[in-house]
Parts: C-alpha cells; structure tokens; sequence
C-alpha cells in the first residue's frame, strides 16, 4: 500500500499549523491531533482528532482512527510538550511528574511504535519517517527545566536507537532541533513553524538515513554544531515565573 499522509500529533498554531498546510500543498493528506485542534487547523487538514497525550494509550486509537478514516501515516512527527518550570528539580509531585512525561516522552514512545507497526504495512517504496521536535538540552542541562531535559534525551536516545534498528527496513528516524545562527537555544518566541515545515519536508522525502539528531538553522537547513550550544540562553524571566509560581501556590495552600 502506498501513502502520502502525515500525522502532526501536538499541531498548534506554530509548527503543526505551519507543517499541515505546507504538506498539503506539497499532495499530502494531513491529519491533526492536540487537545483542542483550532478551527482554523481543523478546516485545513484532512481529519483533526482530539486525545490528551498525558494518557499514553490514546496513541493507538488515534493510529486507529487515522487508518480507518484516511489512511496509513508514512510521515509522523511528535511536537507536543508539557513544559514545568522547577527551581527545585526534585520537588515534583510524582503525579505531575508522571503526566508531564507521558506527554514529553511516553507518548512519543508508543507513537513510535505505532508507527513502525504501520510502516510495515505500507509499500517498499514509500518513504517513511518519524520525527521528533527536540531542543538542544541533550548537550546542555538546565536544572531550571530538568522535566523536559529528561524527556528529550529519552527522545533523542529513542531516534538515534530506531534510526539504528530500522535503517535495513528504511524507516527513518530524527530528533529535530532548531537552533540560532550562532548554534544557541532557538527562543521561544523566533522558533520557526515553517522552518520546520521545510525541514520535516526534506526529512520526509531524502530516501536515506541523514544524521539522526537534525540540528538546523531557519533559511540554512542542516547544520552542524559538533556538539557546541554557543552562548547560555537567558532564562530570568523563567525563573521569575517559577518563583511567582512558587509563591501564588503557597498563599493558596
Ligand atoms: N529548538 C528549540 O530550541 C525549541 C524551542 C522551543 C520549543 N521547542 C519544541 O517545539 C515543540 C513545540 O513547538 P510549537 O511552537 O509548535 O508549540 P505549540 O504551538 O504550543 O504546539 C504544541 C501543541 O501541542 C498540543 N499539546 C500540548 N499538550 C498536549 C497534550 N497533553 N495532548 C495533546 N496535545 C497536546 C497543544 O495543543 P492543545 O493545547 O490543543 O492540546 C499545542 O498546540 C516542542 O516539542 C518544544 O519542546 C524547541
């Protein structure tokens, strides 16, 4: 069976947005999932499910869904995160720990695995992928924002380990970073939604494995950076955040 359909799971306004209506210009089908899909993205893409990825085990009824309704994915990126913000690492609550990293980690673990398990079912020649949206904290740790440092480098583990073990059946696999000119941490507020639309897109149609851990620059493409995480991001209004956080919490207990 042959496939041109891409599964955003974590679509919002910025990458999932951007990625969808880039695709479907390209022939794509394209299906969404978030919490709350946005009518705008729900009228742009082929089928838009709902499901909260802090329960890992509504990954395969939405591979279920897709498949019946439109089709098997051979593109399926994984772009949702719960971003907590602790000063104070160990001092999560383990239930919120745990449902943080369902939606960081888990998830994408059993969407891997529904994705391969789908991949095998599409023809030889369909190329098929799995990307990951990371950010560089698996060369650098931010004790500040250890709940997605976790998450990521199980991801990026998680690619560089599938890229391995699937390379013969041709499955790729990439852990997706993008980065500032000068190799530091994208901001927030600059990451590209269709730098990323553009990258998924080479990803999804080079035949082979490219470097597994895919660190770009907006207008460069693929670049390099031998590890290097350039100059410390600024992270004082997070910590501003956190102790606002902190303290509303405390006067509300
Ligand atoms: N390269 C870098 O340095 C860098 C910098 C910043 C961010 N990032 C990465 O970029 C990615 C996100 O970027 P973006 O701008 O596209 O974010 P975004 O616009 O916020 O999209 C993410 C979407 O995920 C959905 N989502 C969140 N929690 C969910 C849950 N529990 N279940 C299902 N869906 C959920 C949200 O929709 P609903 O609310 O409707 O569920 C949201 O719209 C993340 O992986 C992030 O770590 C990288």
């Amino acid at each position: 069976m042959s496939s041109n359909i891409v599964l955003i799971l974590g679509a919002g306004p910025n990458i999932g947005a951007a990625t969808a209506k880039y695709f479907t210009e390209k022939g794509y089908k394209t299906i969404v999932v978030s919490r709350n899909p946005s009518e705008e993205i729900t009228k742009s893409a082929d089928l838009a499910i709902k499901a909260d990825f802090s329960n890992p085990s509504s990954i395969a009824s939405i591979f279920a869904s897709a498949k019946a309704k439109i089709g098997i994915p051979n593109v399926v990126i994984y772009n949702s995160y719960k971003g907590l913000i602790n000063p104070d690492p160990f001092s999560f609550p383990l239930d919120e720990w745990i449902a943080g990293q369902n939606v960081n980690f888990i998830s994408a673990y059993a969407a891997a695995q529904e994705a391969v398990a789908g991949f095998r079912h599409l023809a030889p020649s369909t190329l098929k992928t799995f990307a990951f949206t990371g950010n560089l904290q698996i060369h650098r740790a931010f004790p500040l924002l250890m709940h997605l440092g976790v998450s990521k480098n199980a991801a990026a583990h998680m690619m560089e380990c599938g890229a391995m073990a699937y390379e013969k059946e041709g499955f790729r696999f990439y852990y997706v970073d993008e980065r500032m000119e000068d190799g530091s941490a994208m901001k927030s507020a600059l990451l590209g939604g269709q730098a990323h639309a553009e990258e998924f897109w080479k990803m999804a149609t080079r035949p082979d494995q490219g470097p597994w851990e895919h660190t770009f620059v907006a207008g460069k493409g693929y670049v390099d950076f031998e590890g290097s995480t350039g100059k410390l991001p600024d992270l004082k209004a997070l910590e501003e955040k956190a102790a606002a956080a902190k303290s509303s919490k405390m006067r509300a207990s």
